[in-house]
């Protein structure tokens, strides 16, 4: 079977690495991919978001199934518009609906979502310009830290935490009336700020049954010990020492199988993976976000844990017979660490030659920014998160030893890397 995957990251490099593993694969094409994914399969250089496009090449190049690794794909209705192809119809694409996909795509929707279904969230309050007064008073009645959302997405940089009410107040202005991220910022949710510590939970739903994935921990921050501005993620573990079976069974039972009926009682057809991001206050479990995906680099940290042949999960999420699968999953820890650019997430350079990815030793590594220059043949850096080193180990420990070894053996002018990955973690690891 070939198989169109949409993506180009270290998430898309390390689900193209393990569907290449399966004995159901004929073509892997990727779309448009990154020096790693083009190594194990063929990259195509079309945007994830050029529908038009997709179409042809699936309906030339005998695509059987698509894989969407991002969101905007799902949001933009992807999978909606090979339903309403007859030629397309046929053809599975694993990721929901634009309906569902909302629960990403709009952080309103998804609010009102876990409040109809009684699903543990921050209180809110949604704003725009019609009740912007409204959003002032409600400012200078809530007490910092003040959570300020955009509603729509805006790659990652759609949430301020604001530690006054004149910041928060000025954050409202701006996403509203100077609409600082666009159409996305119209609207704006405020919520109340949780403490705690943050733990994303995966699921893989055919809209009837599901299956929970490990958990993961990603680190959003540029600096040690969780300071500086967000990045796309810089490191990952997984499992999550904290998310014993105590704790995974609140998130079950309040968070995951709500979710899931929710979906199903409104007649939201889920066909994909769910990203529950969620945080964990004093051993209780609150949605902040969900997402319509994998998280990056979580998927780096997970995939390389999951034992079932990746292709006959995604074949019984076409399906719908997910429930006669039984997933599995390696025990030991999986630990990531994400090698980015000088001056990510602000301005970097690009084209900086990468060396040493053969002189590694027991680690997978997964391709984000990368490239191949025409001239020379040579994998050169080409984005802010460059390459993601994935080891695993009998402890997390162990596995952060192997990443790091292998991190000091990749060079490119400009590598940065947290050294500190897993550091709030370590207290509680479980052998
Ligand atoms: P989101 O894009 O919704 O995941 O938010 C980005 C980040 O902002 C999260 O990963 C959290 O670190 C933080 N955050 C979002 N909402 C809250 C909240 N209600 N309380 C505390 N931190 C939050
Ligand atoms: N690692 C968080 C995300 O993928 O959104």
């Amino acid at each position: 079977m070939n198989i169109l995957l949409l993506g180009s990251g270290g998430r898309e490099h390390a689900i193209a690495w393990k569907m290449v593993q399966s004995p159901h694969l004929s073509h892997l094409f990727i779309a448009p991919g990154n020096a790693g994914t083009g190594k194990i399969g063929t990259n195509v250089p079309l945007s994830p978001n050029d529908f038009p496009a997709i179409r042809e090449f699936v309906l030339t190049h005998s695509v059987r199934m698509v894989v969407v690794g991002p969101e905007d794909p799902l949001v933009n209705g992807i999978h909606d518009q090979f339903l309403a192809d007859p030629l397309l119809k046929g053809i599975p694409v694993i990721g929901p609906v634009k309906q569902a996909a909302m629960l990403e795509g709009s952080k309103e929707f998804a609010k009102q979502f876990m409040t109809r279904h009684n699903i543990p969230t921050a209180a809110f309050h949604t704003f725009d310009s019609k009740n912007l007064e409204e959003g002032f008073r409600f400012i200078e009645k809530s007490t910092p830290p003040i959570v300020v959302k955009a509603d729509g997405l805006a790659a990652g940089k759609g949430v301020v935490i604001c530690q006054s009410r004149e910041e928060a107040r000025n954050e409202l202005i701006a996403m509203i009336r100077d609409a600082k991220f666009g159409e996305s910022s119209r609207r704006v949710v405020i919520e109340e700020f949780l403490r705690g510590i943050e733990i994303s939970v995966f699921v893989i739903t055919d809209g009837r049954s599901y299956k929970i994935l490990p958990s993961a921990k990603d680190y959003k921050k540029i600096g040690t010990g969780d300071t500086g501005p967000n990045t796309g993620g810089m490191g990952s573990v997984s499992p999550v020492p904290f998310a014993g079976r105590e704790f995974m069974r609140k998130v079950e039972t309040r968070i995951i199988k709500p979710t899931l009926a929710g979906l199903i009682k409104e007649n939201i057809d889920y066909q994909g993976f769910i990203f529950f991001g969620l945080i964990n206050v004093d051993g209780d479990p609150y949605v902040i976000e969900y997402n319509c995906r994998l998280g990056d680099p979580e998927t780096e940290s997970i995939i390389p844990r999951l034992k079932n042949d990746l292709i006959e999960l995604f074949y019984a999420v076409a399906n719908r017979s997910l429930k006669n699968i039984a997933i599995r999953f390696d025990k030991r820890y999986a630990a990531t660490v994400m090698l980015v650019s000088e001056g990510y997430p602000g301005k970097y350079e690009k084209g900086k030659a990468i060396t040493g990815e053969d002189t590694t030793r027991g680690s997978i590594l997964f391709h984000s920014g990368t490239s191949v220059n025409p001239e020379n043949q040579e994998t050169v850096t080409n984005g802010g998160r460059v390459l993601a080193i994935t080891s695993l180990g009998r402890t997390m420990d162990i596995a952060l030893k192997k990443s790091y070894e292998n991190a000091d053996k990749i060079r490119f002018q400009g590598k940065y890397f947290r050294n500190d990955i897993g550091f709030d973690l370590k207290k509680g690891e479980q052998h």
